[in-house]
Protein backbone atom coordinates (compact mmCIF):
# COMPACT_ATOMS: atom_id res chain seq x y z
CA UNK A 1 0.00 0.00 0.00
CA UNK A 2 2.41 2.44 -0.92
CA UNK A 3 3.19 2.53 -4.52
CA UNK A 4 5.41 0.04 -4.43
CA UNK A 5 4.22 -1.72 -8.12
CA UNK A 6 5.63 -2.19 -11.33
CA UNK A 7 4.52 0.37 -14.11
CA UNK A 8 4.64 -2.31 -16.66
CA UNK A 9 2.34 -4.41 -15.27
CA UNK A 10 -0.49 -1.92 -15.14
CA UNK A 11 0.16 -0.83 -18.78
CA UNK A 12 -2.15 -3.46 -20.14
CA UNK A 13 -4.63 -2.06 -17.72
CA UNK A 14 -4.20 1.18 -19.65
CA UNK A 15 -4.74 -0.20 -22.78
CA UNK A 16 -7.82 -1.95 -21.93
CA UNK A 17 -8.95 1.63 -20.01
CA UNK A 18 -8.30 3.32 -23.38
CA UNK A 19 -10.12 0.66 -25.57
CA UNK A 20 -12.90 0.21 -23.61
CA UNK A 21 -14.00 2.57 -20.69
CA UNK A 22 -16.37 5.52 -21.34
CA UNK A 23 -14.88 7.71 -18.24
CA UNK A 24 -17.68 9.66 -16.55
CA UNK A 25 -17.79 13.71 -16.91
CA UNK A 26 -14.56 14.07 -19.74
CA UNK A 27 -13.98 14.25 -22.94
CA UNK A 28 -11.76 11.62 -24.25
CA UNK A 29 -10.25 12.92 -27.57
CA UNK A 30 -7.00 13.72 -24.93
CA UNK A 31 -6.80 10.27 -24.56
CA UNK A 32 -6.52 9.58 -28.30
CA UNK A 33 -2.58 10.79 -27.64
CA UNK A 34 -2.79 10.72 -23.46
CA UNK A 35 -3.06 8.11 -21.08
CA UNK A 36 -5.91 7.99 -18.69
CA UNK A 37 -5.22 8.30 -15.15
CA UNK A 38 -5.39 4.60 -13.43
CA UNK A 39 -5.90 4.74 -9.61
CA UNK A 40 -4.19 1.95 -8.47
CA UNK A 41 -4.18 2.62 -4.45
CA UNK A 42 -5.14 4.37 -1.50
CA UNK A 43 -3.83 4.73 2.16
CA UNK A 44 -5.17 8.00 4.50
CA UNK A 45 -4.89 11.23 2.79
CA UNK A 46 -3.10 9.62 -0.10
CA UNK A 47 -3.56 7.42 -3.71
CA UNK A 48 -0.83 6.85 -6.12
CA UNK A 49 -1.17 6.33 -9.96
CA UNK A 50 -0.15 3.89 -12.67
CA UNK A 51 3.39 5.19 -12.53
CA UNK A 52 3.79 5.25 -8.77
CA UNK A 53 3.18 8.53 -8.21
CA UNK A 54 1.83 9.80 -4.57
CA UNK A 55 -1.09 12.16 -4.53
CA UNK A 56 -2.54 14.26 -1.86
CA UNK A 57 -5.95 14.23 -1.90
CA UNK A 58 -7.71 17.23 -1.21
CA UNK A 59 -11.34 16.45 -2.86
CA UNK A 60 -12.21 13.16 -1.12
CA UNK A 61 -12.00 10.89 -4.42
CA UNK A 62 -12.30 13.62 -6.55
CA UNK A 63 -15.97 13.80 -5.48
CA UNK A 64 -16.44 14.53 -2.08
CA UNK A 65 -16.69 11.10 -0.84
CA UNK A 66 -13.98 9.08 1.41
CA UNK A 67 -14.73 11.43 4.59
CA UNK A 68 -12.79 8.53 5.95
CA UNK A 69 -9.70 8.48 4.19
CA UNK A 70 -8.63 5.16 2.42
CA UNK A 71 -7.53 2.00 3.40
CA UNK A 72 -9.80 1.95 6.03
CA UNK A 73 -9.15 -2.37 7.22
CA UNK A 74 -11.92 -2.02 10.08
CA UNK A 75 -14.48 -1.52 7.22
CA UNK A 76 -13.57 -3.26 5.07
CA UNK A 77 -13.66 -6.25 7.59
CA UNK A 78 -17.18 -5.29 8.49
CA UNK A 79 -18.18 -5.55 4.74
CA UNK A 80 -16.50 -8.65 4.20
CA UNK A 81 -18.16 -10.60 7.37
CA UNK A 82 -21.85 -9.16 6.42
CA UNK A 83 -21.02 -9.97 2.90
CA UNK A 84 -20.58 -13.63 3.72
CA UNK A 85 -23.34 -13.98 6.10
CA UNK A 86 -26.12 -12.13 4.11
CA UNK A 87 -25.15 -10.30 0.75
CA UNK A 88 -28.63 -9.23 -0.31
CA UNK A 89 -31.70 -9.69 0.33
CA UNK A 90 -34.59 -7.58 -1.76
CA UNK A 91 -35.40 -4.50 1.00
CA UNK A 92 -39.08 -5.37 1.05
CA UNK A 93 -37.54 -7.32 3.95
CA UNK A 94 -35.20 -5.70 6.97
CA UNK A 95 -31.60 -7.02 7.52
CA UNK A 96 -29.79 -6.27 10.54
CA UNK A 97 -26.85 -3.52 9.02
CA UNK A 98 -30.06 -2.03 7.90
CA UNK A 99 -31.59 -1.87 11.15
CA UNK A 100 -28.78 -0.99 12.89
CA UNK A 101 -27.74 1.86 10.48
CA UNK A 102 -31.34 3.14 10.46
CA UNK A 103 -31.12 3.64 14.59
CA UNK A 104 -27.26 5.06 14.33
CA UNK A 105 -28.39 7.54 11.78
CA UNK A 106 -31.83 8.50 13.12
CA UNK A 107 -29.77 8.96 16.25
CA UNK A 108 -28.27 11.77 14.95
CA UNK A 109 -31.08 13.62 13.03
CA UNK A 110 -33.11 14.84 16.15
CA UNK A 111 -37.35 14.87 14.24
CA UNK A 112 -36.35 12.45 11.54
CA UNK A 113 -37.79 9.02 11.73
CA UNK A 114 -37.69 6.83 8.55
CA UNK A 115 -34.79 5.58 6.59
CA UNK A 116 -35.45 4.87 2.70
CA UNK A 117 -32.42 2.87 1.33
CA UNK A 118 -31.30 3.33 -2.43
CA UNK A 119 -27.88 3.25 -3.99
CA UNK A 120 -27.30 6.84 -5.49
CA UNK A 121 -27.37 10.31 -4.53
CA UNK A 122 -29.81 11.28 -7.70
CA UNK A 123 -32.02 7.74 -6.57
CA UNK A 124 -32.24 9.21 -3.27
CA UNK A 125 -33.56 12.68 -4.66
CA UNK A 126 -35.98 10.87 -7.00
CA UNK A 127 -37.58 8.99 -4.15
CA UNK A 128 -38.13 12.35 -2.26
CA UNK A 129 -39.59 13.52 -5.58
CA UNK A 130 -41.79 10.77 -6.10
CA UNK A 131 -43.04 11.07 -2.22
CA UNK A 132 -43.60 14.44 -2.74
CA UNK A 133 -46.06 13.69 -5.90
CA UNK A 134 -47.53 11.04 -4.69
CA UNK A 135 -48.72 13.34 -1.24
CA UNK A 136 -49.69 15.93 -4.02
CA UNK A 137 -52.52 12.89 -5.07
CA UNK A 138 -53.04 11.71 -2.12
CA UNK A 139 -53.46 14.92 -0.24
CA UNK A 140 -54.43 17.88 -2.51
CA UNK A 141 -56.46 16.44 -4.95
CA UNK A 142 -53.58 15.93 -7.80
CA UNK A 143 -52.96 19.88 -7.30
CA UNK A 144 -49.27 21.15 -5.52
CA UNK A 145 -46.85 18.24 -7.54
CA UNK A 146 -44.59 21.75 -8.65
CA UNK A 147 -41.24 21.36 -7.16
CA UNK A 148 -38.80 24.50 -6.92
CA UNK A 149 -35.54 24.22 -6.90
CA UNK A 150 -32.52 26.83 -7.17
CA UNK A 151 -30.57 28.55 -9.27
CA UNK A 152 -26.92 26.85 -9.03
CA UNK A 153 -28.07 23.62 -7.32
CA UNK A 154 -27.76 19.89 -8.39
CA UNK A 155 -29.54 16.94 -7.67
CA UNK A 156 -28.20 14.50 -9.91
CA UNK A 157 -27.80 13.27 -13.46
CA UNK A 158 -31.24 11.50 -14.17
CA UNK A 159 -33.45 13.20 -16.02
CA UNK A 160 -35.86 13.96 -13.05
CA UNK A 161 -33.33 14.95 -10.65
CA UNK A 162 -32.08 17.25 -14.14
CA UNK A 163 -35.40 18.60 -13.96
CA UNK A 164 -33.99 20.09 -11.02
CA UNK A 165 -31.06 21.01 -12.27
CA UNK A 166 -29.86 24.53 -11.61
CA UNK A 167 -26.63 24.16 -13.57
CA UNK A 168 -26.98 25.03 -17.22
CA UNK A 169 -24.17 23.56 -18.42
CA UNK A 170 -25.08 20.06 -17.12
CA UNK A 171 -28.97 20.17 -18.68
CA UNK A 172 -28.05 21.77 -21.68
CA UNK A 173 -28.57 18.67 -24.62
CA UNK A 174 -30.41 16.56 -22.88
CA UNK A 175 -34.31 18.29 -22.61
CA UNK A 176 -37.30 17.99 -22.75
CA UNK A 177 -37.17 17.87 -19.26
CA UNK A 178 -40.15 16.51 -16.91
CA UNK A 179 -42.84 19.04 -16.06
CA UNK A 180 -43.40 20.76 -12.94
CA UNK A 181 -40.30 21.82 -11.85
CA UNK A 182 -39.59 25.43 -11.33
CA UNK A 183 -36.67 27.49 -10.65
CA UNK A 184 -35.88 29.99 -7.67
CA UNK A 185 -33.12 32.52 -7.76
CA UNK A 186 -29.63 31.40 -6.03
CA UNK A 187 -28.52 33.04 -2.83
CA UNK A 188 -24.94 33.82 -3.53
CA UNK A 189 -23.68 36.79 -1.64
CA UNK A 190 -20.14 37.17 -3.60
CA UNK A 191 -22.63 37.49 -6.92
CA UNK A 192 -25.60 39.64 -5.77
CA UNK A 193 -24.90 42.07 -8.45
CA UNK A 194 -26.03 39.45 -10.91
CA UNK A 195 -29.53 39.34 -10.06
CA UNK A 196 -31.84 41.87 -10.22
CA UNK A 197 -33.22 44.38 -7.73
CA UNK A 198 -30.63 42.32 -4.86
CA UNK A 199 -30.10 45.10 -2.24
CA UNK A 200 -26.80 46.15 -0.32
CA UNK A 201 -28.51 44.81 2.81
CA UNK A 202 -30.10 41.93 4.51
CA UNK A 203 -29.49 40.21 1.30
CA UNK A 204 -30.13 36.51 2.85
CA UNK A 205 -33.73 37.86 4.03
CA UNK A 206 -34.23 39.08 0.41
CA UNK A 207 -32.56 35.79 -2.07
CA UNK A 208 -35.75 33.64 0.72
CA UNK A 209 -37.91 35.74 -0.55
CA UNK A 210 -37.76 35.78 -4.00
CA UNK A 211 -39.45 31.76 -3.46
CA UNK A 212 -42.16 33.58 -2.12
CA UNK A 213 -42.37 35.14 -4.87
CA UNK A 214 -42.08 32.23 -6.88
CA UNK A 215 -44.97 30.80 -4.91
CA UNK A 216 -46.90 33.49 -5.74
CA UNK A 217 -46.39 33.60 -9.19
CA UNK A 218 -47.03 29.67 -9.40
CA UNK A 219 -49.90 29.51 -7.21
CA UNK A 220 -49.18 27.89 -3.29
CA UNK A 221 -51.96 25.51 -4.35
CA UNK A 222 -49.72 23.99 -7.06
CA UNK A 223 -46.58 24.14 -5.23
CA UNK A 224 -45.43 20.87 -3.37
CA UNK A 225 -41.97 21.28 -2.39
CA UNK A 226 -38.70 23.24 -2.59
CA UNK A 227 -35.45 20.78 -2.85
CA UNK A 228 -32.16 22.59 -1.38
CA UNK A 229 -28.57 22.06 -0.99
CA UNK A 230 -27.26 23.00 2.57
CA UNK A 231 -24.22 24.61 0.92
CA UNK A 232 -24.33 24.57 -2.65
CA UNK A 233 -21.47 22.18 -4.13
CA UNK A 234 -20.72 21.95 -7.71
CA UNK A 235 -21.93 25.61 -8.18
CA UNK A 236 -19.73 27.51 -6.47
CA UNK A 237 -19.77 26.00 -3.16
CA UNK A 238 -21.88 28.32 -1.88
CA UNK A 239 -23.02 28.84 1.82
CA UNK A 240 -26.48 31.14 2.04
CA UNK A 241 -26.16 34.32 3.75
CA UNK A 242 -27.25 35.50 6.96
CA UNK A 243 -31.14 35.39 7.27
CA UNK A 244 -31.75 33.04 4.55
CA UNK A 245 -33.35 29.61 6.18
CA UNK A 246 -35.30 31.48 9.02
CA UNK A 247 -37.32 32.81 6.44
CA UNK A 248 -37.07 29.94 3.98
CA UNK A 249 -38.37 27.78 6.84
CA UNK A 250 -41.22 30.71 7.80
CA UNK A 251 -42.17 30.17 3.72
CA UNK A 252 -42.74 26.98 3.76
CA UNK A 253 -44.54 26.39 6.53
CA UNK A 254 -46.70 29.22 5.51
CA UNK A 255 -47.50 27.88 2.44
CA UNK A 256 -47.87 24.19 2.88
CA UNK A 257 -44.39 23.24 1.21
CA UNK A 258 -41.84 20.76 1.74
CA UNK A 259 -38.66 21.22 3.06
CA UNK A 260 -36.24 18.79 0.60
CA UNK A 261 -32.50 18.72 2.03
CA UNK A 262 -30.54 17.61 -0.15
CA UNK A 263 -27.39 16.49 1.65
CA UNK A 264 -25.73 14.39 -1.01
CA UNK A 265 -22.39 16.34 -0.24
CA UNK A 266 -22.84 17.52 2.77
CA UNK A 267 -24.36 14.93 4.82
CA UNK A 268 -22.25 12.66 7.34
CA UNK A 269 -19.61 15.34 8.67
CA UNK A 270 -17.95 17.36 5.54
CA UNK A 271 -19.23 20.98 7.15
CA UNK A 272 -18.19 19.32 11.23
CA UNK A 273 -21.63 18.76 12.05
CA UNK A 274 -23.51 15.41 11.00
CA UNK A 275 -25.23 17.41 9.04
CA UNK A 276 -25.23 20.63 6.85
CA UNK A 277 -28.57 21.37 7.66
CA UNK A 278 -27.81 21.12 11.60
CA UNK A 279 -25.67 23.89 10.84
CA UNK A 280 -28.31 26.54 10.17
CA UNK A 281 -31.18 25.26 11.97
CA UNK A 282 -33.04 23.87 9.59
CA UNK A 283 -36.35 21.38 9.91
CA UNK A 284 -36.44 19.54 6.50
CA UNK A 285 -38.99 16.97 5.58
CA UNK A 286 -36.79 14.81 3.98
CA UNK A 287 -33.55 14.08 3.92
CA UNK A 288 -31.31 12.60 1.39
CA UNK A 289 -27.91 11.79 1.31
CA UNK A 290 -25.31 9.41 -0.46
CA UNK A 291 -21.38 10.25 -0.94
CA UNK A 292 -20.10 10.49 3.03
CA UNK A 293 -22.40 7.99 4.07
CA UNK A 294 -20.30 4.94 4.08
CA UNK A 295 -16.60 7.06 2.37
CA UNK A 296 -17.42 4.94 -1.12
CA UNK A 297 -16.46 1.86 0.84
CA UNK A 298 -19.73 0.77 -0.40
CA UNK A 299 -22.49 2.18 -2.66
CA UNK A 300 -25.43 3.46 -0.22
CA UNK A 301 -27.55 6.48 -0.28
CA UNK A 302 -30.41 7.15 1.62
CA UNK A 303 -33.56 9.24 1.89
CA UNK A 304 -34.56 10.27 5.16
CA UNK A 305 -38.38 11.40 6.37
CA UNK A 306 -40.58 11.96 8.86
CA UNK A 307 -42.44 10.08 10.82
CA UNK A 308 -45.60 12.43 9.73
CA UNK A 309 -44.60 12.12 6.11
CA UNK A 310 -44.51 8.30 6.27
CA UNK A 311 -47.57 8.18 8.07
CA UNK A 312 -49.36 10.04 5.28
CA UNK A 313 -48.65 6.41 2.99
CA UNK A 314 -50.23 3.86 5.87
CA UNK A 315 -53.24 5.89 6.12
CA UNK A 316 -55.84 4.18 4.59
CA UNK A 317 -54.17 0.15 4.55
CA UNK A 318 -57.81 -0.66 2.29
CA UNK A 319 -56.75 0.93 -0.48
CA UNK A 320 -53.82 -1.36 -2.52
CA UNK A 321 -52.43 2.46 -3.91
CA UNK A 322 -52.09 4.66 -0.98
CA UNK A 323 -48.62 3.82 0.20
CA UNK A 324 -44.79 4.16 -1.65
CA UNK A 325 -45.34 1.82 -4.34
CA UNK A 326 -41.54 1.91 -5.35
CA UNK A 327 -38.32 -0.36 -4.98
CA UNK A 328 -34.62 -0.19 -5.36
CA UNK A 329 -32.55 -3.29 -5.81
CA UNK A 330 -29.51 -2.39 -4.73
CA UNK A 331 -31.31 -0.65 -1.88
CA UNK A 332 -31.22 -4.41 -0.41
CA UNK A 333 -27.95 -4.74 -0.18
CA UNK A 334 -26.15 -5.35 2.99
CA UNK A 335 -22.70 -4.30 2.21
CA UNK A 336 -23.77 -0.49 2.22
CA UNK A 337 -25.42 -0.18 5.25
CA UNK A 338 -22.50 -2.27 7.10
CA UNK A 339 -20.03 -0.20 5.59
CA UNK A 340 -21.68 2.95 6.93
CA UNK A 341 -22.04 1.83 10.40
CA UNK A 342 -18.69 1.53 10.69
CA UNK A 343 -18.17 4.96 8.27
CA UNK A 344 -19.89 6.62 11.53
CA UNK A 345 -18.37 4.36 14.12
CA UNK A 346 -14.83 5.72 13.14
CA UNK A 347 -16.20 9.69 12.52
CA UNK A 348 -17.54 9.07 16.25
CA UNK A 349 -14.77 7.38 17.94
CA UNK A 350 -11.82 9.57 15.97
CA UNK A 351 -13.60 12.93 16.83
CA UNK A 352 -13.57 13.58 12.64
CA UNK A 353 -16.29 16.46 13.26
CA UNK A 354 -14.27 18.22 15.97
CA UNK A 355 -11.00 17.57 13.24
CA UNK A 356 -12.98 18.56 10.50
CA UNK A 357 -13.83 22.04 12.15
CA UNK A 358 -10.61 22.47 13.01
CA UNK A 359 -8.67 21.69 10.15
CA UNK A 360 -11.39 23.80 8.19
CA UNK A 361 -10.71 26.71 10.46
CA UNK A 362 -6.63 26.43 9.34
CA UNK A 363 -7.55 26.02 5.87
CA UNK A 364 -10.16 28.67 5.67
CA UNK A 365 -6.90 30.72 7.62
CA UNK A 366 -4.54 29.66 4.63
CA UNK A 367 -6.69 30.22 2.08
CA UNK A 368 -7.39 34.19 3.42
CA UNK A 369 -3.78 34.26 3.65
CA UNK A 370 -3.49 33.37 0.05
CA UNK A 371 -6.18 36.08 -0.96
CA UNK A 372 -3.91 38.99 0.73
CA UNK A 373 -1.35 37.41 -1.93
CA UNK A 374 -2.89 36.85 -4.89
CA UNK A 375 -5.51 39.37 -6.06
CA UNK A 376 -7.11 36.56 -8.71
CA UNK A 377 -8.66 35.37 -5.17
CA UNK A 378 -12.02 37.08 -5.29
CA UNK A 379 -13.69 35.76 -2.43
CA UNK A 380 -12.96 32.26 -0.10
CA UNK A 381 -16.28 30.89 1.09
CA UNK A 382 -17.51 27.56 2.91
CA UNK A 383 -18.03 25.61 5.88
CA UNK A 384 -15.70 22.97 8.03
CA UNK A 385 -13.61 21.02 5.06
CA UNK A 386 -15.82 21.89 2.08
CA UNK A 387 -14.01 24.82 1.33
CA UNK A 388 -13.98 27.47 -2.44
CA UNK A 389 -11.92 29.70 -3.65
CA UNK A 390 -13.23 32.08 -6.87
CA UNK A 391 -10.72 33.23 -9.25
CA UNK A 392 -11.43 36.24 -10.47
CA UNK A 393 -9.37 38.61 -13.53
CA UNK A 394 -10.53 41.56 -11.97
CA UNK A 395 -11.89 42.35 -8.39
CA UNK A 396 -13.85 45.57 -9.04
CA UNK A 397 -15.79 43.79 -11.64
CA UNK A 398 -15.99 40.14 -10.32
CA UNK A 399 -15.35 39.03 -14.16
CA UNK A 400 -14.40 35.43 -13.66
CA UNK A 401 -10.76 34.17 -14.68
CA UNK A 402 -10.80 32.08 -18.08
CA UNK A 403 -11.69 28.75 -17.11
CA UNK A 404 -8.80 27.41 -18.76
CA UNK A 405 -6.54 29.47 -16.62
CA UNK A 406 -8.74 27.55 -13.27
CA UNK A 407 -8.19 24.62 -14.82
CA UNK A 408 -4.54 24.99 -15.26
CA UNK A 409 -4.18 25.87 -11.21
CA UNK A 410 -5.95 22.27 -10.94
CA UNK A 411 -3.03 20.57 -13.32
CA UNK A 412 -0.37 22.48 -11.64
CA UNK A 413 -1.32 21.52 -8.35
CA UNK A 414 -1.85 17.83 -9.72
CA UNK A 415 2.27 17.48 -11.30
CA UNK A 416 3.02 19.05 -7.48
CA UNK A 417 1.63 15.91 -6.73
CA UNK A 418 -1.90 17.30 -4.82
CA UNK A 419 -5.43 17.08 -6.44
CA UNK A 420 -7.59 19.49 -5.69
CA UNK A 421 -10.90 20.68 -7.87
CA UNK A 422 -12.44 22.93 -9.92
CA UNK A 423 -16.17 23.72 -10.76
CA UNK A 424 -16.65 21.81 -13.79
CA UNK A 425 -19.15 22.24 -16.74
CA UNK A 426 -21.54 23.67 -14.12
CA UNK A 427 -22.47 27.53 -14.43
CA UNK A 428 -21.96 29.14 -18.06
CA UNK A 429 -18.44 31.32 -18.11
CA UNK A 430 -18.48 30.16 -14.18
CA UNK A 431 -16.50 27.64 -13.59
CA UNK A 432 -13.85 29.80 -11.86
CA UNK A 433 -13.77 28.41 -8.25
CA UNK A 434 -11.45 26.18 -6.57
CA UNK A 435 -12.74 23.23 -4.49
CA UNK A 436 -11.37 21.68 -1.70
CA UNK A 437 -12.62 18.76 0.34
CA UNK A 438 -10.05 17.03 1.67
CA UNK A 439 -11.14 13.80 4.29
CA UNK A 440 -12.00 14.60 7.62
CA UNK A 441 -8.88 13.00 8.93
CA UNK A 442 -6.42 15.77 7.24
CA UNK A 443 -3.34 16.90 9.78
CA UNK A 444 -2.42 20.47 9.71
CA UNK A 445 0.60 19.35 7.72
CA UNK A 446 -1.63 18.12 4.96
CA UNK A 447 -3.81 21.31 5.20
CA UNK A 448 -0.20 23.38 4.85
CA UNK A 449 0.62 21.02 2.37
CA UNK A 450 -2.47 21.77 0.05
CA UNK A 451 -2.35 25.32 0.25
CA UNK A 452 1.31 25.78 -0.31
CA UNK A 453 0.83 23.80 -3.68
CA UNK A 454 -2.13 26.13 -4.69
CA UNK A 455 0.05 29.11 -3.52
CA UNK A 456 2.77 27.82 -6.62
CA UNK A 457 0.43 26.90 -9.05
CA UNK A 458 -0.92 30.53 -8.69
CA UNK A 459 2.13 32.24 -8.76
CA UNK A 460 2.99 29.96 -12.42
CA UNK A 461 -0.13 30.47 -13.56
CA UNK A 462 -1.17 34.20 -13.40
CA UNK A 463 2.27 35.25 -12.32
C1 LIG B 1 -25.68 17.92 -4.14
C2 LIG B 1 -25.71 16.66 -4.94
N1 LIG B 1 -26.87 15.98 -5.04
C3 LIG B 1 -26.97 14.85 -5.74
C4 LIG B 1 -25.88 14.33 -6.41
C5 LIG B 1 -26.03 13.08 -7.22
O1 LIG B 1 -25.43 12.01 -6.58
P1 LIG B 1 -25.04 10.68 -7.41
O2 LIG B 1 -23.92 11.04 -8.31
O3 LIG B 1 -24.66 9.70 -6.32
O4 LIG B 1 -26.25 10.25 -8.13
C6 LIG B 1 -24.66 14.99 -6.33
C7 LIG B 1 -23.46 14.46 -7.03
O5 LIG B 1 -22.44 15.08 -7.15
C8 LIG B 1 -24.57 16.21 -5.59
O6 LIG B 1 -23.42 16.90 -5.54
Amino acid sequence: MDGTFNENDLSRVVEADRAHIWHHLIQHKPFETNDPRIIVEGKGMRVWDQKGKEHLDAVSGGVWTVNVGYGRESICKAVYDQLMKLCYFANTAGSIPGSNFAEMLIDKMPGMSRVYYTNSGSEANEKAFKMIRQIAHKKYGGKKTKILYRDRDYHGSTLATMSAGGQDERTAQYGPFAPDFVRVPHCMEYRKHELDGAPEENFGEWAANQIEEVILREGPDTVGALCLEPVTAGGGVIEAPEGYWPRVQEICKKYDVLLHIDEVVCGVGRTGTWFGYQQYGIKPDFVTMAKGVASGYAAIACMVTTEEVFDMFKDDASDPMSYFRDISTFGGCTAGPAAAVENMRIIQDENLLQNCVDMGDRMMGNLQALMEKHKVIGDVRGKGLFLGAELVADRGSKEPVDEKQAQAVVADCMAQGVIIGVTNRSIPSRNNTLCFSPALIATADDIDQITDAVDGALGRVFG
